[in-house]
């Protein structure tokens, strides 16, 4: 049985977390899912704005999973899986998971997640799972460091398609998450960021070195060029690029 009992399709809000989190207020059961074809406030991590003409899925889940504020960094983090999992599948592409909550395809930002929490007392009393994947977006709308899937693919990709397996994908990450089942190697394999060189920006600091690996929590942990080991888990405050390419695999790294 799916997680999902109510789908809301729009073609046009101001943001789909938005209103799955307005209705998640006034008492909506977990399993709403909100759709639209665009969105005229959608929002990124890090109070950015997320880009959203129409061409792009965007998709919010609302959820509420038992656990407390450190389960939602857990969440954003693997969550980035199912979404690539559920690119792969449509349109045979190799996305690339840049911790926190960035798929690439070929170095290049293609789908992002935005996961918010509500708490209440401590306890985290839903979390608004957003989506939001460049499908069909003409990439001239699109940020530089950004692309779309039928960019990538040089051919259109069929939309319903790929809602309906991210759909699948999310409810199958979700029970397992429930049942703290989730497959770590399955994230470990897909990063571009694990084991490599990285530059990380955490408020006003700025720190050179090695990304080690992931702790259960989500939180990254990297080894600074001075030799300090560090936790990165405010995914608000804290953004990295990657900085030295691997050989062999310069075309999945290319600096974004
Ligand atoms: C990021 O990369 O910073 C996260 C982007 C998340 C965008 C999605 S689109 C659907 C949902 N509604 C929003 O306003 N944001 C998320």
């Amino acid at each position: 049985m799916s997680s999902w009992n109510r789908i809301l399709r729009f073609d046009e809000v101001s943001s789909t977390n938005d209103l799955a989190k307005d209705m998640g207020k006034r008492g909506e059961s977990e399993g709403l899912v909100v759709v639209a074809k665009r969105q005229t406030c959608g929002r990124g991590r890090m109070g950015r704005s997320w880009i959203s003409p129409p061409g792009g899925l965007y998709v919010s889940f609302l959820l509420r999973p038992p656990g407390s504020a450190e389960d939602a960094l857990r969440l954003t983090v693997h969550a980035c899986v199912p979404v690539a999992k559920a690119i792969r599948q449509v349109t045979g592409l190799t996305p690339k998971l840049k911790w926190p909550n960035d798929v690439l395809i070929e170095g290049k930002k293609a789908a992002g997640i935005l996961v918010e929490g509500v708490f209440k007392g401590g306890s985290l009393e839903m979390v608004v799972l957003g989506v939001g994947i460049n499908v069909n977006t003409d990439v001239r709308e699109l940020p530089p460091d950004a692309t779309s899937l039928s960019q990538e693919k040089n051919g259109v990709i069929d939309e319903e398609r790929m809602l309906s397996t991210l759909l699948l994908e999310i409810d199958s990450f979700y029970e397992k998450l429930k049942k703290d089942e989730v497959d770590e190697d399955e994230y470990k394999a897909m990063s571009c960021v694990l084991g490599r060189q990285i530059e990380a920006v955490v408020g006003r600091e700025t720190f050179r070195g090695k990304a080690l690996y992931l702790q259960r929590d989500g939180a990254l942990i990297m080894k600074s060029d001075e030799g300090l080991v560090l936790r990165l888990a405010h995914v608000n405050e804290t953004s990295i690029k990657v900085t030295k390419e691997e050989e062999n695999d310069s075309k999945s790294l290319r600096k974004n």
